[in-house]
């Protein structure tokens, strides 16, 4: 497929082994804005990536917990961090959904990748009246919200934006599966942005497989 006049959510610099893409820039924008960051926040991010958005955390708020799924990105992460001087956030390989309680309660939670519900661990690890930001949809589609913790649940505060990023994987995501479970993701995401895309200017999509 070829469509260069397509907003695509293409990689920054390098690809993400798995198949992943990269968070696009005016996305990573939007997201960390919409967090309200002033300086002082223990920021939990879940989905390291190669780090771009983690950077960009690390330099507004106080410290940054960032989880990620996939050793070899995590390892890929740090290096990145170390390089560029950045010494106030800890990758963590794991599963993000559980969060990571050792470090909670959390200031601000942004979650990098898409599922319907937010993992309920998330909620549960957040400081009462902290922000919390996820795509929120079947990956590929979403719409990214920014939520606030109040009497221990979460209350929509808005709609950021429309989106189309990957799935959530992991227990209280959507299932690892095996093989090269992020390579199906990227291109689903890109069909599924595409086809939005083409949605909402009344366009066909006939050409999209
Ligand atoms: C869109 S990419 C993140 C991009 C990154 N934030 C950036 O600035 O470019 C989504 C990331 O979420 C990770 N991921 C997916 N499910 C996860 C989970 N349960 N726990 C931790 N990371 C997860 C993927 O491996 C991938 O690296």
């Amino acid at each position: 497929m070829s469509a260069p006049w397509l907003p695509s959510p293409r990689p920054l610099g390098r690809p993400i082994p798995h198949g992943l893409v990269a968070t696009q820039p005016s996305l990573v924008a939007a997201m960390t804005a919409g967090l309200g960051l002033t300086g002082g926040e223990h920021v939990l991010e879940i989905g390291t990536g190669y780090c771009y958005q983690t950077a960009l955390l690390a330099q507004l708020a106080a410290d940054v917990i960032s989880v990620e799924i996939y050793p070899d990105i995590a390892t890929a992460a740090r290096r990145n961090l170390v390089r560029q001087g950045i010494a106030n956030v800890q990758v963590i390989t794991g599963d993000g959904t559980e969060g990571y309680p050792q470090s909670a309660p959390y200031d601000a939670v942004l979650v990098s990748a898409a599922h319907p519900d937010v993992p309920p661990p998330l909620i549960a690890q957040m400081r009462e009246g902290g922000r919390l930001i996820q795509p929120i949809g079947p990956g590929g589609n979403e719409q990214v919200i920014a939520f606030e913790r109040v009497r221990e649940r979460l209350r929509q505060i808005r709609v950021l934006t429309a989106a189309s990023v990957v799935r959530l994987r992991g227990r209280h995501g959507s299932p690892i599966r095996s093989g090269h479970p992020g390579l199906t993701d990227a291109a689903t995401a890109t069909r599924l942005h595409l086809e939005s895309w083409c949605r909402r200017r009344r366009m066909p999509a006939r050409t999209v497989q």
